[in-house]
């Protein structure tokens, strides 16, 4: 078993999730991770930012046992992910980047039903979380229809309902405001600082700083597998630009920059 951070709920600065000198190369020999080592404190709100290809979705995917370390390990809540990848899912919702490879109902109502009731919930419950889920991303009216026939916002937008309904401890978004419109941003982003004041520890990734960083603690960059910068986003804005990540508007306004000239 890999090293415990794990030290209970009553503790204040607690690692929910630890990655330990995490290694994973895909089959055709790509290097996907490089060394990363890092751990994530309860409650803690995280945007991990890097350019198309540096490795934010494969490292979300070894969070949650979707993808298994070349070498190095995972822990949630002190549990090796590898030995209990299941365990792990209890604890650790993912919103995928590609919504249409979440969807797994009939209709949209079955679609967001299906985390809740694969947590054995009773109806009442199930029936309650669902309605809520899809009011809080605007869905409501949308319940019999195919996943399918949705438009992208509207997929992406179940999917995150899908995840909501579940009330996961630990909340992994892949890209979520890709394809958003400025509405569904709003509501998807109060959702997410919602579960955040609830005490849910959040991790999202993107290469659009703009619409998160302002809301979050702690700021991640990665670069060719590798964490290249880990700190407070105050700290780490001013150089994102470096690691082919666009600065938020007001950083490069701050600077008499004009954004659509960097
Ligand atoms: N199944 C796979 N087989 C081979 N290479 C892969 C596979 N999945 C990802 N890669 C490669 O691993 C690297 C990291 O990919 P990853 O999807 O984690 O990047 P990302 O940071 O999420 O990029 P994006 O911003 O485009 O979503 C890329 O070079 C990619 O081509
Ligand atoms: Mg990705």
């Amino acid at each position: 078993m890999a090293v415990l951070a794990w030290r209970g709920p009553q503790d204040n600065t607690v690692s929910i999730i630890q990655t330990t000198h995490l290694y994973h190369r895909f089959a055709d020999d790509t290097q996907g991770l490089c060394d990363v080592s890092l751990a994530f404190n309860e409650g803690e709100f995280t945007v991990i930012a890097g350019a198309n290809g540096s490795g934010k979705t494969t490292l979300l995917r070894h969070l949650n046992g979707l993808l298994l370390p070349e070498s190095g390990a995972v822990t949630v809540c002190g549990k090796s992910v590898e030995e209990d990848p299941m365990a792990a899912r209890q604890q650790v919702g993912m919103v995928f980047q590609d919504a249409d490879s979440q969807i797994v109902g009939e209709t949209v109502y079955d679609d967001a039903a299906f985390g809740p009731e694969n947590l054995a919930l009773g109806r009442l419950q199930i029936n309650r979380r669902v309605t809520r889920a899809l009011e809080a991303v605007d869905l409501c009216g949308f319940e019999n229809k195919r996943p399918h026939h949705l438009s992208g916002g509207e997929k992406r937008r179940l999917a995150i309902a899908g995840v909501l309904a579940m009330a996961p401890r630990v909340l992994l978004m892949d890209e979520p405001f890709s394809n958003l419109d400025y509405p569904a941003t709003c509501l998807v982003l109060d959702q997410i600082l919602n579960l955040h004041s609830n005490g849910h520890t959040i991790i999202i990734t993107t290469h659009d700083l703009e619409k998160v960083v302002a809301h979050a603690q702690r700021l991640v960059v990665m670069a060719d597998g590798r964490v290249v910068e880990d700190g407070l986003p105050t700290e780490v804005i001013d150089g994102v630009a470096r690691y082919g990540i666009r600065p938020p508007c007001s950083v490069q306004l701050g600077k008499g920059i004009r954004p659509w000239m960097s």
